[in-house]
């Protein structure tokens, strides 16, 4: 279960520190935020020198708050011309501001207003798990964990150089500085990491050194005249963090969102990409639709899946509003999304769910019937859940836009037959026996062709058949209406309904049938919307979902081989997931700080179906 996200209470000090009423404690020196963080976080762990020329620099902090040590070291590294090329930040904080309640809290601090500005426009929705923003090109990324730190520091997977140890006093919030807490930063400590806190009191200095740290007293900020610094001195156990690839180029096979995707992000790292698609263009398969949704799930026990599509849908709002800033957009509206119940368990389900998260009404809410209706512009069956910032996406113009951002190389109209390894590095080859591409790295984004290039004999991929339905403008329609099927408000003047769900099908046509079938699904979306539609004369697309067994995509390394790698089964929810799984695959092979909580990266790992084999062998072969 995840608790629902408490959002801080906006409140001053009499002297006008920012002060937190539920902990009762301000959250920085009344003698200074930014010049604190300087002296005890920056120089305190020996920045900015220590990620000088360097490529990388990860800095851990526990206790966000309104971001000031982040933005105070945001700052200090632009300002240093041997920054190191990339900074991560990661953050947990379990009581975030609202964006607005940010930009009172930034207004004191002018030198670091336009940083500020940026991170409050990038400023996720309040809702629990990881959060990956991008500043400074790609260069600067901050990961915001919402939630406990003492559940979510053992779910991050990272390397930190540096920590930054900012909890309110220890009297006061005893969570943040407990020996179990410092035993999981310590776990996400890179060798010869170092930690600094403006807090000398003994149960944290104890804390420490219990987790393997030798902690030091330097000369405190302003009137406190002591702070403490720490070396983390790894017990001899401690696995070293994943190297950097040496080489880092990669070939990635199929050029539909999922390839488009991952091409986008490994180039963003500066990875030399090339994508080899079959088809003379991209995304003109399972991509290739008119258009189609995207929107969180949500369950009252916050599945996996529904925390997966939360942390996808956030992510994507971030990804997809920084390739409108530079003029690449894909074509997509927030035009919100209605889930109507199907019936009264849904509807007892949907309610159970929404008091469980207690989301904010950015994420979704519930609306009765009328209310959907007012909403949809047409009248609705049911009542459901709302998705406001929801909407849809052209899935061939996000390829456009991935593929032109990435300016990786598009191999088009060659189609990959086999894979060689020679060395550390593999050969792509045609039917003829033809090298098509050398990489370092393979990435297999090619659907259920994958498992033919790469058998593997604990992943089965199958396909399902879908067919949409393509009709002419249904009454004012202006959301995306969900019941068991979909219908799209007009794109370009089609609206887009369906879809057949046909396990084991390969029939490609377009089937007055499967029509059929949409109207039905669209007549209990929008009763009477059908009645007009001859199914022998409409139009519409049939493509093919990929869906491992338990319905989630495979994203990660394949078991089959070192060096390779997957971004596959993205199922119904390609649209959505593709991004998250790009970023996710790209973190894994830089051995960056994930993305994704690890439990969530695990459930979505294509060793997971082995793994399960292995357990299962295990748990038979112990049995008397
Ligand atoms: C009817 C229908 C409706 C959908 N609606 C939605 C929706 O509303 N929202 C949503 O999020 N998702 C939706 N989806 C799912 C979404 O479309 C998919 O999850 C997504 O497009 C998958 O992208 P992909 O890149 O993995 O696969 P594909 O787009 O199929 O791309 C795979 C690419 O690999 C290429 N390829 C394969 N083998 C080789 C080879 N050997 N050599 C070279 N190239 C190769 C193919 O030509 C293809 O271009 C829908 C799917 C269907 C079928
Ligand atoms: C001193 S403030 C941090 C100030 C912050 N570093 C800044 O630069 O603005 C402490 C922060 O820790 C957060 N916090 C307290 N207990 C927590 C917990 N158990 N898990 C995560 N965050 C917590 C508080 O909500 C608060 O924002």
């Amino acid at each position: 279960m995840t608790d629902p996200l408490i959002p801080a209470r906006l409140a001053f000090a009499a002297d006008g520190t920012p002060f937190s009423p539920d902990y009762d404690d301000v959250y920085h020196s009344a003698d200074g935020g930014a010049a604190q963080a300087h002296h005890v976080f920056l120089a305190g762990n020996g920045l900015p020198a220590r990620w000088q020329d360097a490529a990388r620099f990860t800095i851990l902090e526990t206790g966000f708050g309104f971001g000031l040590s982040f933005l105070a070291a945001w700052h200090a590294w632009q300002e240093d011309p041997r920054r190191s090329a990339r900074l991560h930040f990661v953050s947990v904080e379990k009581h975030p501001f609202s964006a607005q309640d940010l930009a009172v809290l930034h207004a004191p601090h002018a030198d670091l207003a336009p940083l500020a500005s940026e991170l409050r426009d990038a400023w996720p929705m309040l809702v629990p798990g990881l959060h990956r923003l991008e500043f400074a090109q790609g260069r600067v990324v901050l990961t915001l964990a919402f939630g406990d730190a003492a559940a979510l520091l053992p779910q991050l997977r990272l390397a930190a150089d540096a920590v930054f140890l900012d909890g309110f006093a220890p009297a006061k919030n005893p969570d943040m500085w407990s020996p179990e807490l410092m035993k999981a930063v310590a776990r996400l400590c890179a060798p010869g990491a170092t930690a600094a806190t403006w807090s000398v009191a003994t149960p944290v200095r104890e804390s420490l050194r219990a987790a393997g740290f030798a902690a030091e007293k330097r000369r405190g900020f302003a009137r406190k005249s002591e702070m403490l610094v720490a070396r983390f001195v790894p017990p001899r156990s401690l696995r070293p963090p994943p190297p950097r690839p040496a080489e880092r180029s990669a070939a990635v096979v199929g050029a539909g969102i999922a390839g488009a995707a991952v091409g986008e992000r490994l180039a963003a790292r500066g990875w030399e990409v090339t994508l080899v698609e079959r088809h003379l263009e991209p995304a003109l398969e399972a991509s290739g639709n008119h258009a189609g949704t995207f929107h969180p799930v949500l369950s009252s026990d916050d599945s996996h899946l529904a925390r997966l599509t939360r942390a996808a849908f956030t992510y994507l709002l971030e990804h997809w509003r920084q390739f409108d800033a530079i003029g690449a957009a894909p074509e997509w509206r927030r035009c919100g999304v209605l889930q109507l119940a199907r019936d009264a368990r849904e509807e007892a389900a949907q309610q159970a769910a929404l008091e469980a998260l207690a989301p904010p009404l950015d994420y979704a809410q519930r609306l009765d019937a009328r209310q959907a209706s007012a909403c949809a512009g047409v009248k609705v069956a049911a009542g459901g859940l709302w998705f406001p910032e929801a909407g849809w996406i052209r899935p061939r113009s996000y390829a456009r836009a991935l593929l032109r951002r990435s300016g990786a190389r598009l191999l088009a109209g060659r189609e990959v037959a086999a894979l060689e390894q020679a060395g550390t590095r593999w050969i792509l080859r045609d039917r003829e026996g033809e090298s098509i591409v050398e990489a370092g790295a393979i990435v297999l984004a090619n659907a259920a062709d994958a498992m033919r290039l790469a058998p593997s004999e604990h992943i089965r991929l199958r396909r399902v058949r879908g067919q949409l339905t393509y009709l002419p403008p249904i009454g004012t329609l202006r959301c995306v209406l969900l019941r068991g099927g979909m219908v799209l408000p007009p794109i370009e003047g089609i609206t887009v309904t369906g879809a057949s769900f046909d396990l084991d099908d390969t029939d490609p046509s377009v089937r007055a049938e499967s029509h059929e079938g949409n109207l039905e699904r669209l007549e209990r979306i929008v009763p009477g919307a059908s009645a007009e539609f001859d199914p022998r004369q409409l139009a519409g697309r049939t493509s093919f979902r990929t869906v491992a067994r338990d319905r989630l995509p495979l994203v990660g390394p394949l078991e089959q081989a070192p060096g390779l790698y997957g971004a596959l089964a993205f199922g119904s929810r390609g649209l959505l997931w593709a991004g998250l799984g790009a970023e996710l695959l790209a973190s894994q092979m830089e051995g960056e700080p994930l993305p994704l909580e690890v439990a969530l990266a695990d459930a979505l790992a294509p060793a997971r179906f082995a793994l399960k084999a292995r357990r299962r062998a295990g748990s038979t072969a112990s049995r008397p």
